[in-house]
């Protein structure tokens, strides 16, 4: 369980992240959605402890993510960042090994070398393994560093945005693979999304997040519906149901 407590990231006279209360539990996959600027990143950040909280407390899995050793925390909790800058020029199977350093610590066994290869299969990066990342096309290079944060093999996985950049079928093959992640493996996977019928197709648990406030939460039946999408989107959206799923329309 993530546990979110009068959750509070200030910037100057602005808060980012207001008060928020959150629980999430252990499996299945959450996705939070919300305008642009609605505070998602901010909350994942401080949930990972990228960003250091101005007030309330985070828990993951019981550790108090403000407190928690470094490692300990890397061994529950990963986390794909929404802007992934690397100055090192690293080849593929580099960047991907670093996600076993909380476990290996350097030094690779035979097991992390095989997460290392699944991870790299999973994403279809084998055949890009020794190529360096300013050699690759933006949707390869963003499931390079997917691949790195699976290899760490936690159970709380967070990534923002793991979408951007990725054509259709590569976007669906992901999708699938974080359902996957949370059915098979028992993982807590948490995603920021801006496709709402992706979130709607593959998410237990959806969370609205606007001016820095959790705005509503529930099923992909409950959240994906006129009235809640206009209140956190302020757009007239029309919904129908295919196949046992909510799909949203939003063009004129
Ligand atoms: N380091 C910072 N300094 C000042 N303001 C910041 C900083 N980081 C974020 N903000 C502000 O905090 C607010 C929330 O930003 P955040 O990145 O969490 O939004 P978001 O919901 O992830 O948006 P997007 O969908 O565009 O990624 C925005 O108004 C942003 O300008
Ligand atoms: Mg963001």
């Amino acid at each position: 369980m993530i546990e979110v407590t009068a959750a509070r990231k200030e910037y100057g006279t602005l808060r980012v992240v207001d008060d928020v209360d959150l629980r999430l539990p252990i499996g299945g996959v959450t996705s939070i959605i919300g305008p642009n600027g609605a505070g998602k990143s901010t909350l994942v950040s401080l949930i990972s402890r990228l960003t250091l909280l101005d007030a309330g407390t985070i828990t993951v899995h019981g550790l108090d993510v403000s407190r928690a050793p470094s490692r300990e925390l890397a061994r529950r909790l990963s986390v794909l960042r929404q802007e992934n800058h690397l100055t090192a020029r690293l080849s593929v199977r580099d960047l991907v090994a670093f996600g076993r350093y909380p476990h290996s610590a350097g030094r690779l066994t035979v097991e992390d070398e095989r997460h290392i290869a699944e991870a790299l299969a999973y994403l279809d990066l084998t055949e890009l393994g020794d190529r360096f990342l300013d050699e690759l096309s933006g949707g390869q290079r963003q499931r390079a560093f997917v691949a790195m944060v699976l290899c760490q093999d936690t159970d709380y996985v967070l990534l923002d945005e793991p979408l951007n950049n990725l054509d259709l079928s590569h976007a669906v093959d992901m999708m699938r693979l974080l359902r996957r992640a949370a059915d098979e493996l028992g993982k807590a996977v948490v995603l920021v999304i801006h496709d709402i019928n992706f979130a709607s197709a593959y998410s237990d648990h959806i969370v609205a997040m606007k001016n820095g406030r959790v705005v509503l939460q529930g099923t992909p039946e409950e959240v994906i519906a006129p009235e809640p999408l206009r209140r956190v989107f302020d757009l007239d959206v029309q919904v129908h149901e295919l196949d046992g799923r909510r799909i949203a329309v939003y063009y004129d």
